[in-house]
């Protein structure tokens, strides 16, 4: 049964709330295309996805717009973080120029989060901003990234160093999507529903050490996805309605902020790997963020205020959703050395989000010698 999810922003700017709809039914295409429709009102569709996504689910949605009558202009982009330039951003938008785009045309983002960062990006700077519609693919996509309007692309100093918040008009989780995601993708996605538990739902992070193995199966638990994604997106939207720009760190827990849980360190070791040579290839985004709450977790007791069993709970669940926690391994000066540019920085000082008990977060200033100091001094030698 579809189901939604309300994104409703306090301020007065109530043109920005927008629902995510949360569709597990087959035919999920056709309802897309019908609420495109109702929004568009006219204007042409510009669509960013990438090649993978092309080719598994591109042509049924394409098929339901056109029957719609809807005119649509495509832009395929290589799978994969390297898409997330600004020299790709430029092709889109100019390909999207040549396409006949104008500012009364719609964006539609199908993809994971690279295509859903990218296409907002470009959708919020074209012709000066033009609406969009996030449609996430993989499992992290829908749980997280497609929700709250952070758009960006990367520069070689580090990861979404220039971006800006743009909401989308609606996001629409086509769940079938994720029937065609590798293992690797569904782990990936399943850190994020970890990290939502762990700062905010102890009960979410309970239901995922219940049922971890069935979790990485979404053919076959459907429904329980549905649950995850469904819980995930209500936590993501009520953070992000308390704190849109994540400017009010001073809230309890962090505001905004606290969504960054393990996101300093992991995109540390995201960046590093992009550049490393190693079989496995890049780390997902979501590896290196479970790598990262482990980091957070070690942090925060040297600190002080962090939970005390959280980095052996997290050391628990994480191989059983598909995880890395080989993070001793991984750390290096390299790694710690890219903590500078991490643009949670604030002067000196890193904000890190550390979790006081499950549920609940606060966040520490800290240097980053110092946080190199307890990574690498807690090294086995
Ligand atoms: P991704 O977009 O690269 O997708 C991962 C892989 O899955 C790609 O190869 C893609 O082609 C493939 N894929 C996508 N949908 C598929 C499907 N249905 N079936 C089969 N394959 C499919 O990566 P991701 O993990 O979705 O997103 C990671 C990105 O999201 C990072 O760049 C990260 O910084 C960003 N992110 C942004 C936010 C935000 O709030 N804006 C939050 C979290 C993460
Ligand atoms: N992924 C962090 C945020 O959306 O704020």
């Amino acid at each position: 049964m579809l189901t939604w999810v309300d994104v409703r922003m306090p301020s007065i700017e109530l043109d920005r709330s927008y629902l995510i709809y949360i569709d597990p039914d087959a035919g999920a295409e056709v309802r897309l295309a019908d609420a495109l429709q109702k929004r568009a009102q006219g204007g042409a569709i510009g669509v960013v996805t990438d090649e993978t996504v092309a080719m598994l689910h591109w042509e049924r949605i394409e098929a339901a717009l056109r029957d719609r009558g809807m005119r649509v202009v495509s832009v395929v982009v290589p799978d994969g973080e390297s898409s997330k330039t600004l020299s790709r951003a430029e092709t889109v938008a100019e390909n999207w120029v040549r396409g006949g785009l104008d500012r009364k045309s719609v964006v539609l983002a199908l993809g994971g989060g690279v295509v859903g960062d990218l296409g907002g990006f470009v959708a919020s700077v074209f012709l000066r901003g033009v609406p969009y519609v996030q449609v996430p693919t993989t499992l992290l996509a829908q749980v997280d990234s497609s929700v709250g309007g952070k758009t960006g692309v990367n520069l070689p100093s580090g990861k979404n160093l220039m971006g800006t918040f743009h909401q989308p008009l609606f996001v629409y989780a086509d769940m079938s999507t994720l029937t065609t995601l590798s293992e690797r993708d569904v782990s990936s996605g399943l850190a994020e529903i970890v990290k939502h538990g762990v700062i905010a739902d102890p009960s979410l992070l309970a239901l995922l050490e219940e049922r971890a193995e069935d979790a990485r199966k979404p053919i076959e638990e459907p429904v329980l996805l549905g649950e995850l994604v469904r819980r995930s997106c209500t936590i993501k939207a009520q953070v992000v309605a308390a704190d849109e720009r994540e400017t009010d760190v001073g809230q309890p827990g962090g505001g905004r902020a606290r969504l960054n849980f393990g996101h300093t360190v992991g995109h540390a070791l995201e960046s590093a790997s992009a550049h490393a040579h190693s079989a496995a290839g890049p780390l997902r985004h979501g590896e290196a963020v479970a790598l990262g709450m482990l980091a957070a977790a070690r942090i925060g007791v040297a600190l002080g205020p962090g939970d005390p069993t959280l980095e052996a709970r997290l050391e628990k669940l994480l191989p059983r959703l598909g995880l890395p926690i080989d993070l001793d391994r991984r750390l290096d000066a390299g790694v710690l050395e890219r903590l500078n540019v991490d643009k949670k920085r604030s002067g000196a000082r890193i904000h890190m989000v550390l979790v006081d008990r499950i549920g609940s977060t606060v966040i520490t200033p800290v240097e980053p010698a110092r946080l190199a100091e307890i990574l690498l001094g807690s090294k086995p030698r």
